[in-house]
């Protein structure tokens, strides 16, 4: 029988209109435009602006663009997944409010907490849908309005984040394209050093937690920035070497978007030339799980059905791995 496979046949994008320069934040904090782009290669990102906008804003946009553009009808999605750490509540989850403005009344939708990784993660979840033959139609979304968990006095943090929302669309294949492989991993260690203190059921919001600025990310740049690079480095060996791909075979490397350096130090220790890296950190700083597939749309127009993708990311948890993809 012949294996089927999740292709992605559709990505869209939506990032926010209001954008968010370096030289804006030297007014906030303490920084300025060189040290920024030196130490992060950020420029600017996109920030959702409007009293009660949240995540779901932007992935109802990315998704409705994917519609569109696919052809499908909303109620031919037979599941939604949104991976985000920002979703519009604690619950429900964004997926189901999503599916609600979208006007899908059939099948089912949920969110996936993985940080960084959320999109990674999500796309396998969502590949298993499809590879089971369940089901024709799966959306993964990747969406984050990071905007609403940052401290703007916290000069660490505030550089680095942005807005954004990327979806694909996952249907059956059986000509050899799709989602080959993938290593998923995470560490529960890694909670201490990227973080958000209160809000969930540890730390309620109490005046004090609010006083305390306990709501917004924490991270211990340093110690993530090498957590981060070895653990992509080591998924992204392990799926090629599983799947006995050179770098020669690559089209491309699809990394998270957290730091230019990191991207480059990962690049060049799996010996990946640079102009087969996908990078948007300049305009859309890290979009947290909207990274890799704000990456594909923005590369569109390049890729070409038979292309072999690595996607790769690290984030809160810790969680991490590497995927292999043949453009469908
Ligand atoms: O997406 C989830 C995963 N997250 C990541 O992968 C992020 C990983 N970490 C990083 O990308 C980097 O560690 C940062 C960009 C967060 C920081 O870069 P760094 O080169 O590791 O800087 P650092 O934390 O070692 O700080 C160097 C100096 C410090 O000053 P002193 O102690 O040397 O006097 C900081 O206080 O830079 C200072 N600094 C800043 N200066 C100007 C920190 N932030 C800023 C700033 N502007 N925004």
């Amino acid at each position: 029988m012949t294996q089927i496979r999740a292709g992605i046949t559709a990505v869209h994008g939506y990032v926010p209109e209001g954008v968010m320069s370096n030289h804006d934040l030297e007014k906030l904090v303490e920084t300025n435009d060189e040290w920024i782009v030196s130490r992060t290669g950020i420029k600017e990102r996109r920030i959702l602006e409007g009293e009660g906008k949240g995540c779901s804003v932007m992935v109802i946009e990315a998704v409705r663009g994917l519609i569109e553009k696919s052809g499908i009808a909303p109620n031919d999605i037979d599941l939604l997944i949104v991976a985000t750490v920002t979703g519009d509540r604690v619950f429900p989850d964004t997926a189901n409010i999503a599916r609600h403005h979208l006007g899908i009344t059939s099948g089912f939708g949920f969110d996936i907490n993985a940080a960084c990784s959320g999109f990674l993660y999500a796309l396998s979840v969502g590949a298993q849908f499809v590879e089971t033959g369940k089901y024709q139609n799966v959306v993964v979304v990747g969406a984050d309005k990071m905007s609403s968990i940052l401290d703007y006095q916290d000069r660490t943090t505030c550089i680095l984040f942005g807005d954004g929302a990327g979806a694909v669309l996952l249907q059956p294949k059986t000509d050899g394209t799709g989602l080959m492989d993938f290593e998923l991993l995470s560490d529960g260690k890694g909670e201490e050093f990227l973080y958000q203190k209160a809000g969930g059921s540890c730390y309620p919001a109490t005046v004090e937690t609010v006083q305390a600025r306990e709501h917004f990310v924490r991270q211990d740049g340093r110690t993530v920035f090498k957590a981060a690079v070895n653990g992509m480095v080591s998924s992204v060996e392990t799926v090629m070497g599983r799947n006995q791909l050179t770098q020669e075979d690559i089209t491309w490397l699809v990394p998270h978007q957290a730091n230019q350096r990191i991207i480059s130090t990962v690049a060049n220790m799996a010996k990946v030339p640079m102009d087969k890296v996908m990078m948007v950190i300049e305009k859309y700083g890290n979009t947290t799980a909207g990274t890799l597939p704000l990456c594909l749309w923005e590369y569109e127009s390049q890729l070409k059905s038979g292309d072999k993708i690595i996607f790769t990311a690290f984030g809160g948890g810790y969680t991490w791995g590497a995927s292999y993809l043949i453009w469908s």
